[in-house]
């Protein structure tokens, strides 16, 4: 399983410094020996997401997250942990060694990648065909006005009406039926098991990577047939949800501001019009990985969403996954067209340019909202309004925005100012109240490992597993102990924990011979959720004074002790979590 050698991670690790990789993910100030900022996994105000230079560690006070540098690139980068060596390696320029499974699976994305980019050539080229591409050029160029230059620009194509064209063509370059199956470029027909191009008689859009490769294309239709737009499906190169096309251009041009479409269509339209800085999910609402892409490139995001219902809502969505990454954000308001495409064909780029500049804020937009819900004339729906308004205001986190905001709403609402901040501060103090007593009902139910996903065992028998996490923390930040325990004859079997997590991690302690040891060597073989817990087991031990190795042994005696007194029935196990439940 392990395809890449101890050494190799230790040298990874060692010139991947914690701090500088999590960098471009948390704006991080000095506290300390430590570093802290705002935790880039879950939504807080205050920091409690700390980086520990000492011993190349992260973790995070407010939800847990922690782990070494390798787990901190598998969360922020969703990866798994091969893909997360992978990434540090290229980044510290270190060559991986690949065993056979890597090689197949890079081969096998290879060929995909080469496979994809002679489709494009062959759709482009069918395009540009005077006589094969003449029905996808008058979509293009007649229909919806694109020049030639735009259209080359962009590597648009078209797929002929035809079952067999671009399978024969890749065919006679030597890629196989299940090769193009893989990559989405043709099917295979449930009668006679032939295979048949997968885009025919549609206009081609490529989608390409940031670096350039073709990772999978879109296509539509030129009548009112459906459906509009047809999409590679994920494949071992293309993931949807992580995609944004024309990313490759953007990115050279978005440092300040991105602006954010729903179709190929408007992204083609705005770069055209000079807009070069635009971009559009698939076809898919934006997912955090899409929002987290965005922050690599850029400090803002307009979003420029349809005018429709869908479109809106949508921007609601939008405002929600760009601010949990920190990205300020604003939303277009187009009146007299559907999308970007149609607005600008209509009212041209100066007028879109303006539009740009007119853009509102999460505020705007969604006070906007509340004021077009209700009637403000009559008294009932002022109220409601009134209130939904009191409690959007109780998010704006900056002061100085509060204040203004107030002013704004309170006269439209026609209500003093003063009362409206008293009644937004009243419900920020609610507010901060309400989490203060989550946090501590999760912290209860957390220490009586109640709903407790990472140590499934904990909830049978409390006492043994609180016992056996303070001595797996001692034995975390002294993996020598466990030779020390072998000298004074007290070395403890794995079978005597409690708890299979207990079990699991102390077995991969004993393959290391209690020497060279640190997460990274459990990584492989652990979840995220599971590298979490081992960071704060060591890290609560840490801060505490005594971890002798005496105090090692009477906890692994109380365990024990634990373990005899209260092994548990199902029937108790079950009134136990109700009972914690309530
Ligand atoms: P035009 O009608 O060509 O202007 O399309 P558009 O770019 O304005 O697209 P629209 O607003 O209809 O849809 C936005 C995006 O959603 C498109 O660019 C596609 O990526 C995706 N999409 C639209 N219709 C379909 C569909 O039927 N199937 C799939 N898979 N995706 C679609
Ligand atoms: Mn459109």
């Amino acid at each position: 399983m392990a395809s890449v050698s101890e050494d190799t991670v230790r040298e990874i690790k060692f010139r991947n410094s914690i701090e500088d990789v999590v960098a471009p993910y948390v704006a991080l100030r000095k506290a300390g020996s430590n570093l802290v900022g705002l935790c880039p996994f879950h939504s807080e105000k205050t920091p409690s997401f700390t980086v520990f230079p000492k011993d190349g560690s992260f973790y995070c006070f407010g939800c847990g997250a922690g782990g070494d540098v390798i787990a901190f690139v598998r969360r922020a980068e969703n990866l798994d942990y091969p893909s997360a060596l992978a990434y540090l390696a290229k980044r510290a320029g270190i060559p991986l060694v690949q065993d056979d499974r890597d090689r197949e699976s890079s081969l096998r994305r290879q060929r995909i990648l080469s496979m994809n980019r002679e489709a494009a050539r062959f759709f482009h080229q069918s395009l540009l065909d005077p006589q094969k591409g003449a029905p996808g050029m008058a979509y293009l160029r007649d229909r919806r006005g694109l020049p030639l230059s735009l259209i080359r620009h962009f590597g648009l194509g078209f797929a002929p009406d035809d079952f067999g064209l671009l399978t024969d063509h890749l065919s006679r370059l030597g890629y196989r039926d299940y090769e193009m199956a893989d990559a989405f470029l043709s099917g295979v027909s449930k009668k006679n098991g032939r295979h048949y191009d997968y885009f025919r008689n549609r206009v081609i859009f490529p989608i390409i990577s940031p670096s350039g490769e073709v990772l999978a294309f879109g296509g539509r239709v030129m009548d009112d047939a459906l459906p509009k737009y047809l999409n590679t499906s994920d494949t071992p190169v293309f993931k949807k949800s992580r995609t944004l096309f024309a990313l490759n251009y953007a990115k050279k041009h978005c440092a300040e501001q991105i602006i954010l479409c729903e179709g190929y269509m408007d992204v083609i339209a705005l770069h055209g019009a000079g807009f070069q800085n635009a971009v559009a999910t698939l076809g898919t609402a934006i997912t955090s990985e899409h929002a987290r892409l965005m922050k690599r490139y850029t400090k803002s995001v307009v979003i420029s969403y349809d005018s429709d219902e869908a479109g809106q809502r949508a921007a609601d969505k939008a405002f929600r996954q760009l601010g949990e990454v920190g990205l300020e954000a604003r939303v277009l308001r187009m009146n007299g067209a559907k999308d970007p495409d149609e607005y600008i064909r209509a009212f041209g780029s100066d007028r879109f340019a303006s539009l740009l500049n007119t853009a509102s804020s999460e505020f705007d937009f969604r006070f906007g909202n509340i004021l077009g819900k209700y009637d403000i004339g009559a008294t009932e729906g002022r109220l409601k309004a009134l209130d939904e308004t009191v409690a959007l205001l109780s998010t704006v986190d900056s002061e100085t925005r509060r204040e203004v905001y107030i002013g704004i709403a309170a006269e439209k609402l026609s209500l003093s100012p003063e009362s409206m901040r008293r009644d937004v501060e009243r419900r920020i103090r609610r507010g901060e109240r309400a989490r203060a007593r989550e946090n501590t009902e999760k912290l209860i139910a957390a220490s009586q490992g109640i709903g407790d996903r990472v140590n499934t065992d904990f909830i049978k028998n409390p006492p043994a597993a609180a016992a056996e996490e303070k001595l797996l923390g001692i034995l975390l930040l002294h993996p020598e102990y466990i030779g020390e325990s072998e000298k004074a004859g007290k070395k403890p079997a794995p079978e005597e924990f409690f708890s299979e997590f207990g079990r699991k991690i102390y077995t991969r302690m004993l393959d290391f011979g209690g020497g060279y040891f640190d997460i990274s060597a459990l990584g492989e073989t652990l979840s995220v959720e599971e590298v979490d817990r081992i960071t704060s087991l060591k890290r609560s031990r840490e801060m505490l004074a005594d971890n002798r190795i005496e105090l090692f042994w009477e906890l692994f005696d109380r365990m024990r002790e634990a373990m005899r007194k209260d092994s548990l029935t199902t029937e108790e196990i079950i009134r136990r979590k109700r009972e914690g439940r309530k």
